[in-house]
């Protein structure tokens, strides 16, 4: 018999971060890193004192090294892995951008590190314009970032290109080709998961965010009528065209789980998955808005498996839970409340 060794999940996990990839050209600390490549130490050798361990201690790192693995350039990496990469946009050219919709152009985080977006957008002068034209008043934004870019090689302007592609790459796949999302491995989690929490048949059905219509899918069929609320128009049609079948019970429309454009009370069953927590407090006030009195609201996945403010705010609001398993991402939490 084998004596595996007992194993928990209780404990750390150590990511390897690759620092010289962390370094990107165009941000304060590649230029500092540069600067001590080249002229050596810096003149950091003034906190040389506090090291005593040249004939028995254990060796300490530099400061300099200290210094890389620190930098805000290293943890704005970290957040921007947290993007899913859902396809290699290294092979796309940057006027993808081009596609974009307003929405995106009003959510763009404004926090670029190294100004990789100034960059990409000083040497791709069409996409500059076009983000100027579809979103006048992001212009101020948008002018400081390309004011601020400096001069850069081919090879540096290439690599904030990719960058800011990496860090949107989700709403690249959005506009870009949605049947990658429609693909992805994670939506496959166990349907019996949604369908347990409520009775569809003959029911009035809003999903809110409804991408690629991951919800939809088991439930239009015993619907009366489905409401799938999108506000990127790129994705209404791709579930326009995916549900055709269903033309006449199957209406699309924009709109923001913030802002959704159907009347109080009226929906029997409210969906959204993989989008509340934003604004917790006004999304739940809109989803529980539109569902009639004994109807249901239901975030499946509602969130991660974590105890987090927007775990906390739907239980403080009644909402019931469980944990169950999706694909690739691990546990996840849905949420369930009747109104
Ligand atoms: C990760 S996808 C989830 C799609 C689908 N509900 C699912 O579970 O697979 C998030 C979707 O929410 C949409 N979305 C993003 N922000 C939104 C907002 N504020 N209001 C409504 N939908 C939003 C996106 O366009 C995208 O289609």
């Amino acid at each position: 018999m084998p004596r595996f060794k007992p194993y928990s999940y209780e404990q750390m996990l150590m990511i390897p971060v690759d620092l010289k990839s962390q370094l990107q050209p165009g941000t304060f600390e590649f230029a500092l890193n540069e600067i001590n490549e080249i002229v050596g130490e810096m003149g950091l050798s003034v906190f040389d004192g506090r090291f005593r361990n040249d004939e028995t201690g254990a060796p300490a790192d530099r400061v300099s090294a200290l210094q890389k693995g620190f930098s805000t350039d290293s943890l704005d990496r970290r957040k921007e892995m947290a993007t899913p990469q859902w396809i290699d946009v290294s092979k796309l050219s940057f006027s993808v951008l081009m596609l974009l919709e307003h929405p995106h152009l009003m959510w763009f985080p404004r926090n670029w590190p190294g100004n990789e977006l100034g960059i990409a957008l000083k040497y791709n002068k069409p996409v500059y314009d076009y983000f100027c034209l579809k979103a006048p008043d992001s212009r101020t934004w948008l002018n400081d970032l390309v004011e601020q870019a400096g001069d850069c090689r081919q090879s540096t302007v290439r690599q904030c290109e990719i960058a800011v592609m990496k860090r949107i790459c989700d709403w690249i796949v959005y506009v870009y080709c949605p049947e990658e999302y429609d693909k992805q491995p994670f939506l496959k989690w166990n349907n019996d998961e949604l369908l347990c929490l409520a009775d569809f048949d003959g029911k009035v059905i809003a999903d809110i965010g409804s991408g690629t219509g991951r919800l939809l899918e088991q439930v239009v069929a015993a619907a009366k009528t489905v409401y799938a609320v999108e506000p990127i128009e790129r994705l209404r049609r791709f579930l326009r065209s995916k549900f055709s079948a269903h033309r006449g019970k199957f209406l699309v429309l924009d709109g923001l789980i913030t802002d959704i454009p159907l009347s109080d009370k009226v929906c029997d069953l409210v969906l959204a998955g993989h989008v509340y927590g934003d604004a917790p407090e006004a999304e739940l006030r809109e989803l529980e808005r539109i569902a009639k009195a004994g109807g249901m609201v239901i975030l499946c996945p509602g969130n991660s498996d974590l105890d987090n403010d927007g775990h906390r705010i739907l239980v403080a609001r009644g909402y019931q839970w469980s944990t169950f398993h999706e694909p690739v991402d691990g546990a996840k939490r849905k949420y369930w409340k009747t109104v």
